[in-house]
């Protein structure tokens, strides 16, 4: 939630920092804003709606000059999204500017305190109380300012501070919220995520907590928690610039949905090598660890769980270790069955779920080893984990995910067979079957992608539906979820994903005449039970979609309309059986005039919980 941006240098900054926030403007988008800091004075423009409105507000960032400045770009918690509330927020005497990602908990005795000493206030946000704490504590050293305001926050903050005292340097401090500097020469950066960086540098440093960066256009100097220097080494990007653009594509959306057979090889290829499955991320420690697993939990949110749904059936399938998943903000408030003998699998592409990064929390200290499956490298939940598998997907810009989920599942997949056959329970013939059936994923699921027109007409006619069913079963559910999400949070259509043979313990009264129900039959031993419940659905009215492998032929003689997916094992099916259905979400939002990439209400790392 939010995106925060800074620039130290020789350029004017405003341009770059709207550059900056156009990039991080999937992490929140409902107003922005700008500080600059110009001959020892600072001027701010901010702005309800997206940076274009800031860009147009500030003509192109020309109506501030100066070569030092800090952006952000906002996804509302404390306070509704007006010029007002969005940051910067900046001091009584126009002195310091801040710009802040996160949530301030114990805001509210701060800022009675603050009142109490005669600051005034002029948002409802939980941030502005920061920018006051550091006018009060400023007696000429910036650094010790910005420290003992630090040591009063409660929460989480990656936050960017600008002093008009300090011309040229911006101060960058994080606790639980990402925050990056991007090593330039004669010009320094800071940034929520390193797609606002990448055009500029790929030399960066990850901060860890607590940690305090001073920046200047010559130098970057890194502070521990008690003020002493403390030495990092850069990192280099792996990826391109053009891996964080659109490439031609209307959305990034659909750019990255084409891109799932190239993410899905990143993810797979290396990790399979002369037919075994090589966890080169994994040191024998984690085998020792495996060995004495009783029980598995996997924990995450939204498409990430759905992930995970998938990954119990496989794992519970080939490895016969009890598998239970949940909902992150669930599993830490139900006083949950975890000991030394749990696996707790963290699944997130962000890395930065405030309510998964929790739950690791609440897992280690009942003892489960933790291993987590994240797109995001350096991201919290990478760090915070014993073990970390990467999805490799490359940045994933669009707020609804699709590779991010797509990889998610082909890692889950590795592991599931990697752990059976740790535990011995798989035969030759059948691992190296299941091996070539994950190398497979890639080509199954371009041969998916390529139903685009089919998908691209079928939303067409289907686009003025107002609310819908997705129904399967086993696997086929755990698809249905996601399906079903993926079409709500872009074309704000209602829709639910049913167990299909749960629909006729009372959801079935909701069918009725011309009612679509998309029908997912690629698990081959339920394929008949789920025909079933087509005619069930039919009989009753209902217009039926059916998607299934092009073995189940027979489904012609029920559904309206049918979308055949390659055959894979059945173990491996989700994921070329999502892709046609991300699409259909895909054009029955875009037929519907959505902005799909920017859906209302979202955004991309849900970093509150
Ligand atoms: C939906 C979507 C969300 C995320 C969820 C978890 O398209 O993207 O449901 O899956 O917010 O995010 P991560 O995977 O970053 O932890």
């Amino acid at each position: 939630m939010c995106g925060i941006v800074g620039y130290t240098g020789r350029q004017d900054a405003a341009p770059l920092l709207l550059e900056g926030l156009r990039k991080l403007e999937y992490r929140g988008y409902d107003s922005a804003g700008i500080a600059v800091e110009n001959d020892g004075r600072l001027r701010m423009v901010k702005a309800s709606g997206h940076i274009d409105r800031l860009e147009e507000k500030t003509h192109g960032g020309a109506d501030l000059p100066g070569c030092c400045g800090i952006g952000h770009t906002r996804w509302a918690t404390h306070g509704a999204p007006t010029d007002v509330n969005a940051h910067p927020h900046m001091s009584n005497d126009g002195k310091f500017a801040i710009v802040h990602n996160g949530i301030i908990e114990n805001y509210s005795a701060l800022r009675e305190e603050l009142r109490g000493k005669g600051f005034v206030f002029q948002s409802e946000t939980d941030t502005e109380v920061i920018v006051h704490l550091l006018d009060m504590y400023y007696q000429g050293d910036l650094k010790e300012a910005v420290m003992r305001t630090a040591a009063r926050l409660e929460g989480s903050y990656a936050l960017g501070v600008v002093c008009a005292d300090v011309p040229g340097t911006l101060c960058a401090i994080k606790m639980a919220s990402p925050l990056i500097l991007g090593v330039g020469i004669g010009e320094n950066y800071f940034a929520s995520d390193v797609t606002a960086l990448v055009s500029h540098t790929k030399n960066v440093i990850y901060l860890e907590d607590g940690e305090f960066a001073e920046l200047t256009p010559e130098s970057i100097t890194v502070y521990d928690v008690a003020g002493r220097p403390v030495s990092h080494s850069i990192s280099r990007i792996v990826w391109d610039v053009e891996a964080a653009e659109k490439g031609g594509y209307d959305h990034f959306m659909l750019k990255e949905i084409m891109e799932q057979p190239r993410a899905m090889k990143a993810a797979i290829e290396p990790r399979i090598r002369s037919g075994r499955i090589v966890l080169d991320d994994f040191d024998d420690a984690f085998k020792v660890c495996f060995d004495d697993v009783h029980r598995i939990v996997i924990t995450a949110c939204g498409s990430a769980y759905h992930a995970g749904c998938v990954g119990r059936t496989m794992i519970e399938a080939l490895c016969r270790t009890p598998v239970e998943v949940d909902v992150a903000s669930e599993l830490r408030y139900r006083d949950p069955i975890i000991d030394d003998h749990t696996l707790l699998i963290a699944v997130s592409q962000s890395g930065e779920t405030a309510d998964t990064i929790a739950a690791i929390r609440e897992g280690k200290n009942r003892g489960a080893k933790v291993l987590a499956i994240v797109n995001v490298v350096g991201s919290t939940i990478a760090k915070l984990s014993d073990y970390v598998l990467y999805t490799w997907a490359g940045p994933e810009i669009a707020v609804a995910t699709t590779k991010g989920y797509t990889t998610q599942i082909a890692v889950l997949s590795l592991l599931a067979v990697w752990m059976a056959d740790r535990r011995g329970l798989l035969t030759p013939e059948r691992y190296s079957e299941l091996t070539g059936g994950i190398l497979d994923l890639p080509e199954r699921t371009q041969r998916a992608i390529d139903l685009n027109p089919q998908v691209a007409y079928l939303a067409e006619r289907y686009r003025d539906n107002t609310s819908l069913f997705f129904i399967g079963r086993n696997l086929d559910y755990a698809v249905c979820l996601e399906a079903s999400l993926k079409l709500k949070e872009i074309s704000y259509i209602h829709s639910e994903a049913y167990a299909a043979d749960e629909l006729k313990h009372g959801t079935i009264a909701l069918i009725d005449e011309g009612r679509l129900v998309v029908a997912l039959a690629c698990c081959e031993a339920l394929f008949d039970k789920t025909m079933s419940n087509i005619k069930e659905v039919k009989a009753r009215g209902a217009k039926v979609l059916a998607v299934t492998h092009e073995g189940g032929r027979r489904v012609f003689a029920e559904a309206d309309d049918v979308l055949f997916v390659p055959v894979t094992d059945p173990l491996l099916a989700a994921i070329p059986e999502i892709v046609p259905l991300q699409l259909f979400a895909y054009y029955v939002a875009r037929a519907n005039g959505c902005d799909i990439d920017k859906p209302r209400n979202l955004a991309k790392s849900v970093t509150v919980e």
